[in-house]
């Protein structure tokens, strides 16, 4: 059984004073949710603050990035163990924004979820395809290659703790998301090559979508046996937006 796990992806959105109001407004609606893991990745100046906030509720942190080092000359970097302290339990890697925008390749992306794992901290690896890769058709090409490069330095043992998030990129905050079949397809082809790579692992691993996830397209996205999450954009930034997408399994808001 695999605990749907929901995530809000903040991007460079919030001051510290934002952040911490929307946890004051948000952490009571969801105070009675159980059965899903929710996490929020705030800009990394708001981590501790969040932190802090976040204590005693069931919403667990994470950081939106990650260097794989422990430490060193890495101007602006950040380092796991320095995010260990301050009491993450996930962070996002390989976004396809830290790919394409900032030119993050498969073996940068393996090195930082590895370095995470030995922080004890869950990385959320991302793979997605983009417009003119699915347009050639070859979404499944590219997603088998990202798989394959940004997972591979994952210890055998570990599989369970890693949570994929398959983001298109053509419906990354475009308001284009994936139709559920489209989902599901991918979804199903990427805990196959889980399988190859992790064998029965790959049935307890965790494969968020992302890309323009509502609240009105949440459920039937869910409702897909290999969808077992959401990686939350722009829907994310309202307390209220967000609360509807935990809470998915009470079907489509109105
Ligand atoms: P979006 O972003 O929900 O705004 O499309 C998702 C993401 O990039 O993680």
């Amino acid at each position: 059984m695999r605990t749907p796990i929901l995530a809000a992806n903040w991007k460079m959105h919030k001051t510290v004073g934002e952040a911490v109001a929307f946890a004051e407004d948000f952490l009571p609606r969801v105070a009675d949710v159980e059965g899903v893991d929710v996490v929020l990745a705030p800009p990394a100046q708001s981590l501790d603050r969040l932190s802090r906030a976040l204590a005693g509720s069931q919403v667990k942190l994470a950081a939106q990035n990650v260097h794989p080092e422990e430490k060193g000359a890495f101007t602006g970097e950040i380092a796991p163990g320095m995010l260990a302290d301050l009491g993450c339990a996930y962070t996002i890697v390989g976004h396809s924004e830290r790919r394409h925008i900032f030119g993050e390749d498969d073996a940068f992306v393996a090195r930082k979820a590895a370095a995470l794992l030995a922080h004890e901290i869950r990385p959320i690896v991302c793979v997605g395809e983009q417009l003119e890769e699915r347009e050639a058709d070859r979404t499944f090409e590219v997603v088998e290659s990202q798989l394959r490069g940004s997972l591979a330095e994952i210890p055998a043992g570990r599989a369970a703790e890693v949570v994929v998030a398959y983001e298109p990129v053509w419906a990354i905050g475009t308001g284009k998301t994936a139709t559920p079949e489209i989902a599901q397809e991918v979804h199903g082809f990427i805990r196959e090559q889980l399988g190859k790579q992790f064998g029965d692992a790959a049935s307890g691993m965790r494969i968020q979508y992302g890309g323009s996830v509502k609240p009105d397209n949440v459920y039937d996205l869910m409702a897909q046996p290999d969808v077992d999450g959401a990686l939350v954009g722009g829907a994310s930034l309202e307390p209220e937006s967000f609360e509807q997408i935990i809470r998915f399994d009470r079907g489509n808001a109105e």
